[in-house]
């Protein structure tokens, strides 16, 4: 397990509330190179999969940027329940959905013990976070407990190439070592875009991997520099702002 798999430092540290998950979300709105923005493609095919009148679930939540980024087109009869592992990120969620927040319930939740009944939601939403989790074969049969038969899950995630130039500059600082192909945030190689279809075939019947390709062209250092400083020990910052010169 690595301390992004560890509960304590997730909620006391990592997400103790949105700082660093913005870090992160500021480079890829800053630089991506698309024609569709992330979380309206996303919506899309949630769209396609729920129809007009649905339970959703969201775990793992974050600042609600699906939300957000859709807040046009959630369809009045859609129950939406957002949840996260951690109270600080709720809290900094409802701020930045502002009065958007009045159309969802929320609810502190581990994604691996979720607090509802068999069968209670049409739809679940398990976007980038399935890699934060210990027992991931475990927490992958509760998101299809919690669905109804026939339900669907989204559960998106990033390749196992995502961001291999800002590592190769973290090994480059001694921030981690050449051998540690996990790379900076240490889950790289946990339900990937490669290897997800297959966990998720454990406990669903039908998966279809959807390929959202994209890549990132960084011009500035800041915003660079900000994103590894999110995920590193207080110990790293001079080795990564060093990397400036
Ligand atoms: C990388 S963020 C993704 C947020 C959001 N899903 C998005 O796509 O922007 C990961 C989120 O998962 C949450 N998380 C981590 N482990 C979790 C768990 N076991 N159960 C529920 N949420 C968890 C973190 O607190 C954080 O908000």
């Amino acid at each position: 397990m690595t301390k992004f798999q560890d509960r304590a430092y997730l909620t006391g540290q990592q997400y103790s509330g949105a700082n660093n998950l913005s870090a992160r979300i500021r480079l890829h709105e800053q630089f991506t190179v698309t024609d569709v923005d992330l979380h309206r493609y996303l919506f899309d095919l949630l769209l396609a999969a729920a129809g007009s009148h649905a339970g959703v679930l969201e775990v793992g939540a974050g600042r609600g940027d699906l939300w957000r980024k859709n807040s046009d087109r959630v369809p009045a009869g859609w129950n939406v329940t957002l949840t996260d592992l951690s109270d600080g990120m709720l809290v900094d969620n409802r701020a930045y959905m502002g009065e958007l927040a009045a159309r969802f319930t929320y609810q502190q939740a581990d994604a691996a013990a979720l607090p509802f009944p068999d069968a209670a939601f049409d739809v679940v939403i398990a976007n980038y976070m399935l890699y934060h989790v210990p027992d991931l074969p475990g927490t992958v049969r509760e998101l299809r407990r919690v669905l109804r038969p026939g339900g669907v899950l989204m559960a998106a995630t990033n390749g196992h190439n995502h961001m291999t130039e800002m590592n190769a500059l973290a090994v480059r600082a001694g921030i981690i070592a050449e051998t540690e192909a996990s790379g900076l945030m240490g889950v790289h190689l946990v339900f990937t875009l490669q290897d997800g279809a297959q966990t998720l075939g454990a406990a669903f019947d039908d998966v279809a991997r959807l390929d959202y390709p994209t890549h990132l062209r960084v011009t500035e250092a800041q915003p660079l520099i900000d994103y590894m400083l999110s995920m590193v020990d207080r110990a790293a910052p001079e080795k990564i702002t060093a990397l400036r010169a």
